[in-house]
């Protein structure tokens, strides 16, 4: 399939799901405004990954929480392709050092926008390319 949609309807704020997209797990999150504000205020200068990686936008964005995130208006929600920069395992939701996401493979964490922050993974997790197709569909791919 080349694209998934995805009912999210049923994701409070803090609540999250995996859905899989070409084999490959995607992580939605509604994240709460204690996160976003969170990876707001984290300077670029500590980034180890200070590209957005992010589909949607510039391939030079920077990884601010906005470019990070589904956008203006919708910073609450991110959505990410669940596989770990370094040798692809799948990260665990809400773990680790930064409140993010962990991979207990070789110990990479991930912030609340799914940067990267300690351990060997190279990049920040990949945001797939998506849409809101209505206020609570996305699409994916
Ligand atoms: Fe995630 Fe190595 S695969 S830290």
């Amino acid at each position: 399939l080349a694209s998934i949609e995805v009912d999210v309807s049923s994701l409070e704020p803090g609540m999250s799901l995996t859905a899989k997209w070409r084999g490959k797990p995607i992580f939605i999150r509604n994240r709460t405004d204690k996160e976003v504000e969170e990876a707001k205020a984290v300077p670029l200068a500590e980034l180890k990954d200070l590209n957005a990686r992010n589909a949607n936008v510039p391939a030079d964005a920077e990884a601010t929480d906005l470019e990070r995130s589904a956008g203006e208006g919708k910073e609450n929600w991110i959505v990410m392709i669940g596989s770990c920069t370094h040798l692809g395992c799948v990260p665990l939701g809400q773990a680790g050092d930064f409140g993010g996401w962990f991979c207990p493979c070789h110990g990479s964490h991930y912030d609340t926008a799914g940067r990267i922050r300690k351990g060997p993974a190279p990049e920040n997790l990949h945001v797939p390319t998506f849409s809101f197709v209505s206020d609570t569909v996305i699409k994916i791919g």
